[in-house]
């Protein structure tokens, strides 16, 4: 059995209500926050949400119950996920969502972060010329104006409750607090130091003798800042007293997020970026997001290889999905960033003659040293911390959202006063040509920094159609590896026919281009690593790769959701 099922603090049963939602005359949602389990996998008929925390997925769930549609349960997720889960969950980061919706239109919304108006391209070098990456990966200057807020009211037109009933679990979870697990105090005890380092206001994070599981983390701040938000919109954040906190701590702690850029800040609608893979439509993120791009490219360039008889986990079919990893990384490095800043020649990186012409070089008896690999030639001119959920309705309406604030609890820095964490994800530009970043990524030109600039994504939320209606609804968190393990997991289902859960569980590999490794999981196969080290390939042992939610569709119409069992992940379902 796949489902796991803890208590996390079973002395005392406090249950809180949230707000009474009239609408469909539905009773007031209950959620236990003190008591509380984890379910990896479920199968449902009405509506299915699968998040990185128990609470979230809940809320979620919740919210299809009350006549909310996929769109309402997502905007939900994400804001409890803001307080339940401060590693990846947040206000002041970002994220993208794709959706198909059950009147047939797929939209992609585009609320990544954005380079404040101070920023320029060398403001993370030094004057010896060296590339600071601690200032662009902790504390003040670390931040991009956060997207989320904007991202979360630009869903809502797509919803069908008001904002005020999606907000108000969230605002509850903040203010009276709710129970935290192992890995959360886990997480919260290794920042101890940081916490205080890179902050001007102690945060509530903060702890004298550590946090333990069955804790209850009360943010009495955020729970201000979710009610500013309720009351006035959007503005409740962009502008007045929230606007007020992130610029005060900006000039204390020397940020430069300003006034303005809180007020420029827009969420944009984008179409998102579709191609076909024998038969299935796939609806992924466009540019400032590599990763509907990556997935494309790797998809088409093993299509024609009949991948599904060399088997899954052979050293046939790692070495050639290796092969395209790195291809499709390198072209990365070189070409993607955000289209409104820079030209990004996306129809030809897709173009079917380009990645068969790139695929050329594959020789299925060795190894092809990424310094053989240049990124393409184009035929024309033209803490890996993230989190992701997927959610389908009874409607038919799919949505994966895919949010972050780069790594694990983002620049550490809290805005004080307001109670949520700045991201970091001005590490995502390239600060300077050929330097990695926190995920060992490179870049140049197309991904450098520029003010009102989208920092180049990895995030890949992706919902597969089969027959124009929504199969699979997936990502995952993981930085650079978060395309390859997409990538992965659609291919486990659909070549290798396996089931949901073995698609996300078993282990996973990742190459991108550079450094020239191929990055394996903990349990990944020994006999394959032998037989590609002869090939010459390097390899190395890394921690979990990812933390991948499925909601796939059954062949009866049912929905099935799997939670990843890396993490905490939840699925939850009617
Ligand atoms: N910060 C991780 C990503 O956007 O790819």
């Amino acid at each position: 059995m796949m489902q796991r099922r803890y208590w996390l603090y079973a002395a005392v049963t406090i249950f809180f209500s949230c707000k009474t939602f009239q609408k469909n005359n539905n009773p007031a949602v209950s959620i236990d926050a003190y008591n509380y389990g984890i379910q990896k996998k479920i199968t449902a008929k009405n509506g299915a949400v699968v998040s990185a925390h128990p609470l979230a997925s809940k809320v979620g769930v919740e919210i299809l119950k009350m006549g909310g549609n996929a769109i309402d349960a997502a905007i939900a997720t994400q804001l409890a996920l803001a307080v339940v889960y401060p590693q990846a969950g947040n206000l002041g980061g970002g994220g993208f969502l794709v959706a198909k919706l059950s009147d047939g239109k797929e939209i992609a919304i585009d609320y990544r972060e954005m380079a404040p108006g101070k920023a320029h391209r060398d403001m993370y070098i030094d004057s010896a010329g060296e590339a600071r990456t601690d200032k662009s990966q902790d504390g003040h200057l670390a931040g991009g104006v956060p997207g989320t807020v904007a991202g979360l009211f630009e869903s809502a037109k797509y919803g069908n409750l008001s904002f005020d009933k999606l907000i108000q679990p969230a605002i509850d979870l903040a203010e009276k607090g709710f129970v935290i697990g192992k890995r959360e105090a886990g997480g919260l005890n290794l920042l101890q130091e940081e916490w205080k380092q890179y902050n001007t206001v102690i945060p509530v994070f903060v702890k004298e003798n550590g946090w333990k599981e069955g804790d209850t983390l009360v943010q009495t701040d955020l729970a201000n800042t979710l009610k500013r938000i309720k009351e006035k919109g959007a503005a409740g954040f962009y502008e007045g007293e929230t606007a007020k906190l992130i610029v005060e701590e900006m000039q204390r702690g020397g940020g430069i997020i300003t006034y303005q850029d809180l007020k420029n800040y827009k969420a944009k609608m984008r179409g998102p970026h579709v191609f076909h893979y024998k038969g299935y439509k796939i609806i992924g993120m466009p540019m400032p997001s590599s990763g509907g791009l990556l997935l494309h490219q790797m998809m088409k360039m093993i299509e024609d290889k009949n991948i599904a008889a060399m088997g899954f986990h052979s050293p046939q079919s790692v070495q050639l999905m290796t092969e395209a990893e790195r291809r499709a990384y390198a072209d990365r490095a070189e070409y993607m960033g955000d289209a409104d800043f820079y030209k990004v020649p996306v129809k030809m990186l897709g173009d079917e003659t380009y990645l068969q012409e790139r695929m050329r070089t594959y020789d299925s008896t060795k190894a092809t040293p990424s310094n053989m690999i240049k990124p393409g030639i184009l035929l024309r001119a033209e803490s890996e911390e993230t989190t992701h959920l997927s959610v389908l309705d009874k409607e038919g309406n799919a949505v994966a959202v895919t949010t972050t604030l780069n790594n694990s609890y983002g620049s550490r820095t809290v805005i004080g006063g307001a109670g949520f964490i700045l991201n970091d994800e001005m590490d995502d530009f390239s600060i300077k040509p050929g330097v990695p970043n926190m995920y060992g990524a490179i870049g140049g030109e197309a991904n450098a920094i520029a003010a009102g600039k989208r920092m180049l994504s990895s995030m890949t939320p992706t919902i597969v159609l089969k027959d124009d209606k929504p199969f699979i609804v997936t990502g995952t968190p993981g930085g650079t590896t978060i395309p390859t393990s997409v990538f992965q997991t659609i291919i486990n289902i659909i070549e290798f026919n396996m089931s949901t859960e073995d698609a996300v569980y078993t282990p996973k590999f990742h190459h991108q281009w550079l450094p020239d490794t191929l990055q394996i999981e903990k349990g990944f196969p020994q006999n394959v690593t032998d037989v590609l080290r002869k090939k010459g390939y390097n390899f190395k042992k890394r921690s979990g790769i990812g933390r991948t939610e499925v909601i796939k569709v059954l062949p009866d119409g049912k929905f099935e959701a799997v939670a990843d069992n890396r993490g905490d992940d939840d699925a939850e379902g009617w």
